[in-house]
């Protein structure tokens, strides 16, 4: 009989697998208990990440003049610093586009332990793929070509948006404001109306309907204003988001002006005529 002989052994065999199989554990649980960091200038599918600095971040807000009415969109979110702070400072709703997975998730996290999750939220994705037309704010760090790429979506975004990058411009769409905050510098656009083409306009004083013709390049604007067949040049153009003003010359030689709020084909404001003011309305020709 050596089945007594053969105890140590098969003690010793289970001693080795409980030792193994509690090493495994060890090592699954300080593989499960690292968290994701990520590491400054880390790849990224169009730009790798590197994050905006807190006070420039603040000063982007500001800019931008963020409110709690507002829903904030930064593409390509990084960390989560810029969509955070907007809710955290301003109880702004914010969200942040992400391609890298662990970065959405990272992010994700941020928020929750920032306490404002319930209105931050951050979507793991591509910034050229996802839908971001409701954002009243866009915030981006990303390159100049980037920018360029999105540049035709922004202009079609409700006049008014305002467009905020770190870094890097819009090339011929000047800026409506610079700004910087220690070594960063950022910009603002916003998002104006489009107004180009001829305007039949009534309201004008004394005078049969006029011709506004409108030539735009984003927010510059120029053009002229023919009433009974004379034509007379814009002067002092100003558009902001669907806010349009400027002067003429009248036929009695005495400057005129019109302020007005542009929707889809219509325009109505004030006139403004030898000190009267009244209504005066704009249809597309
Ligand atoms: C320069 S970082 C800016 C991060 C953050 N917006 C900030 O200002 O701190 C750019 C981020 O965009 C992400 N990214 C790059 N290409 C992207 C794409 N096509 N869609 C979504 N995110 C992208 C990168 O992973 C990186 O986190």
């Amino acid at each position: 009989m050596n089945f007594p002989r053969r105890l140590p052994v098969l003690g010793l065999a289970l001693a080795l697998v409980l030792a193994l199989a509690g090493l495994f554990g060890a090592a699954q649980f300080a593989r499960a208990e690292v968290p994701y960091e990520p590491v400054r200038a880390q790849a990224g599918k169009d730009v790798i990440w590197i994050p905006t600095s807190q006070s420039l971040v603040d000063e982007m807000l500001l800019m931008a003049k963020v409110t709690s009415n507002d829903l904030l969109y930064d593409l390509g979110s990084g960390d989560g610093i810029i969509a955070v702070t907007a809710g955290k400072k301003y109880g702004a709703r914010a969200v942040g586009i992400e391609f890298n997975p662990k970065m959405a998730e990272f992010a994700t996290q941020r928020a929750k332990k920032e306490g404002v999750s319930d209105k931050v939220t951050f979507i793991n994705g591509d910034i050229f793929a996802e839908d971001f037309s409701q954002a009243t704010v866009v915030t981006m760090y990303l390159l100049p070509t980037l920018n360029l790429r999105l540049r035709p979506t922004l202009l079609d975004m409700p006049p008014g948006t305002r467009i905020v990058s770190h870094a890097f411009s819009m090339q011929e769409w000047e800026p409506d404001l610079t700004s910087t905050a220690g070594s960063g510098t950022a910009y603002l656009w916003i998002v104006p109306a489009k107004v180009a083409g001829e305007w039949n306009i009534k309201g004008l004083e004394g005078a049969a309907p006029g011709k506004l013709t409108l030539t735009q390049s984003f927010q510059q604007v120029g053009g002229t204003m023919t009433v009974a067949g004379v034509s007379q040049p814009l002067l002092g153009v100003q558009l902001s988001a669907d806010k349009l003003s400027f002067s003429f010359m009248g036929a009695d030689k005495a400057m005129q002006s019109i302020t007005a709020t542009v929707t889809a084909g219509n325009l109505s404001g004030m006139h403004t005529a030898n000190g009267s003011i009244k209504a005066v309305e704009a249809t597309r020709l």
